[in-house]
């Protein structure tokens, strides 16, 4: 674990190794059907990808089991944002490989940005692995499979300029039943100098406007309540009517899914501040149901820095988007990620990074060292010089910084009551609701007979830490 990160939530690390399993699944009889178990590493979207490839196994007589030691194929499915993500991995192949020792028949397999980042060293160099599969290689599964049965290694590494796995319904694992990811575009067309994504995730690509409401309605149907809309860059999502030639922005699509219902809450992530622009938050204040929520990472609060970085905007562009936030949806959390010892970064460039924490309000960030990783325009432009130290001494202030305005954030919201979607029991206690707002802030609650998760209350807020809220709820 990233020992690093203030909030409960850690975009790579806080999900890591998360094993998943279909509750339903384990009430069936089955038969003969093969088991696999899947780990997932990384993004929402890797946890959202684990899905697909649950559904494309599910299709060839696999099912999913959350017991490793009786399943037939165990599949990681990695990141390598940073290189502490892939150190985990590796370090969880060797246990895995340990257990192969013991159970031979077992197949085990690479998925996602490892897979496609270090393609047949997996294989060849670390031998840990029977099976290499990369994000747009899913639907070649059942083929790699026959591969390993017959004595081979199966490896697919191809990326391709249009897999949306638009048509493949995502068998829901580890699901609460009430909120769901749909993700509705692959890679990143961005090349921000630091990052790995667009190597091994590929180009940017849209997925169908219409797969994507079935998709959403589908889930409402069945008692779904919250939908995220995942892309690395949600706000470049530009999907083309084949026939008709419409263009379909983001904003059309959010407004197609709000549409939906108007209990079916809708988030989205990630935003891009070069390319949040203000008809997206116009179609936010107009539907109640889309949440008040913009996750929109600065990563440095310095103009020279966002330059080296890559991002295409400075300062004042991404000061200027904050303002529209408030001024168009005046109700609007805002959420950052954030990289301290960035090359060749000074000590007054991190303080403007501790001053943007402050003055953007955020009420949330992921926070992180910067971490080398090969290939990226960064590696091979500027030298990784900020010492170990120094990196790490900058984040703890970055740290500090964003809990001390998460706390005055959060305490800002003592006395407002908020209308909240019931998600399941407090981590803490079963005689206590977590659920959060609009703005995604996690609130607990003392249970009211009657109550479930997927039921809206209004709650009244009574105190706050620097990452929930506690309060109790009040009539509607
Ligand atoms: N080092 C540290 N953090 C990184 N991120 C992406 N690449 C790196 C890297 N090389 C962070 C960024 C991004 C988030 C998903 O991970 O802040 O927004
Ligand atoms: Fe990486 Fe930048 Fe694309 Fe995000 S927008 S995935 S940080 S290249």
């Amino acid at each position: 674990m990233n020992p690093t990160v203030s909030n409960s939530k850690n975009i790579d690390e806080s999900r890591q190794g998360e094993a998943f399993y279909n509750t339903d699944s384990e009430v069936i009889n089955h038969g003969n059907l093969k088991q696999f178990y899947i780990e997932s590493y990384g993004c929402s979207m890797n946890f959202s990808d684990s899905e697909i490839v649950a559904s494309i196994l599910s299709d060839c007589q696999y099912r999913p089991t959350r017991d490793i030691e009786s399943a037939d194929l165990v599949l990681l499915n990695t990141c390598s944002i940073r290189e502490k993500a892939e150190d985990t991995v590796r370090q969880r192949l060797r246990v895995i490989d340990k257990m192969k020792k013991r159970r031979p028949g077992m197949t085990v397999g690479v998925l996602g940005c490892m897979a496609e980042r270090l393609k047949k060293t997996l294989l060849e160099e670390e031998k840990l692995v029977d099976l290499v599969v990369g994000p747009d290689a899913y639907r070649d599964l059942p083929n790699l499979l026959g591969q390993v049965d017959d004595g081979d290694k199966g490896i697919n590494v191809l990326l391709s300029r249009d897999e949306t796995y638009a048509d493949i319904n995502p068998v829901r694992l580890e699901s609460n039943g009430v909120t769901a990811f749909i993700s509705i575009m692959r890679g990143c067309d961005n090349m921000c100098s630091f990052c790995v994504v667009p190597f091994t995730r590929g180009r940017e690509r849209s997925r169908d406007p219409f797969t994507i409401v079935s998709e959403a309605t589908h889930l409402f149907d069945n008692g779904y309540r919250e939908i995220t809309l995942l892309g690395q860059n949600v706000d470049s999502y530009k999907w083309i009517h084949p026939e008709t030639h419409e263009t379909y922005s983001f904003a059309k699509l959010l407004e197609l899914v709000a549409l939906i219902h108007p209990d079916l809450r809708v988030r989205f992530s990630t935003s891009h501040p070069k390319d949040m622009l203000d008809d997206v938050l116009y179609i936010m204040a107009r539907y109640e149901n889309i949440c008040s929520y913009i996750h929109l990472p600065i990563q440095s609060g310095n103009s020279r820095i966002l330059s080296l970085m890559n991002r295409t905007y400075d300062r004042a562009w991404y000061e200027d988007r904050i303002r529209a936030i408030r001024k168009i949806v005046p109700d609007c959390a805002i959420s950052s990620d954030i990289i301290a010892g960035f090359c060749t970064e000074t000590e007054e460039e991190h303080q403007d990074t501790l001053s943007m924490i402050s003055w953007a309000d955020y009420s949330m960030s992921y926070m992180f060292k910067y971490s080398e990783r090969p290939g990226t325009l960064a590696a091979r432009k500027y030298t990784d010089d900020i010492p170990e130290e120094i990196k790490q001494r900058r984040l703890s202030e970055i740290v500090a910084m964003q809990s001390e305005v998460s706390l005055k954030n959060l305490t800002r919201d003592i006395g407002h009551t908020f209308k909240v979607l019931i998600e399941g029991d407090s981590k803490k206690s079963n005689l206590d609701f977590k659920g959060r707002s609009a703005q995604n802030k996690m609130i607990i609650f003392p249970k009211q007979p009657g109550l479930k998760p997927g039921d809206y209350v209004q709650v009244l807020i009574e105190s706050a830490t620097s990452a929930t809220l506690m309060g109790r709820i009040v009539p509607n």
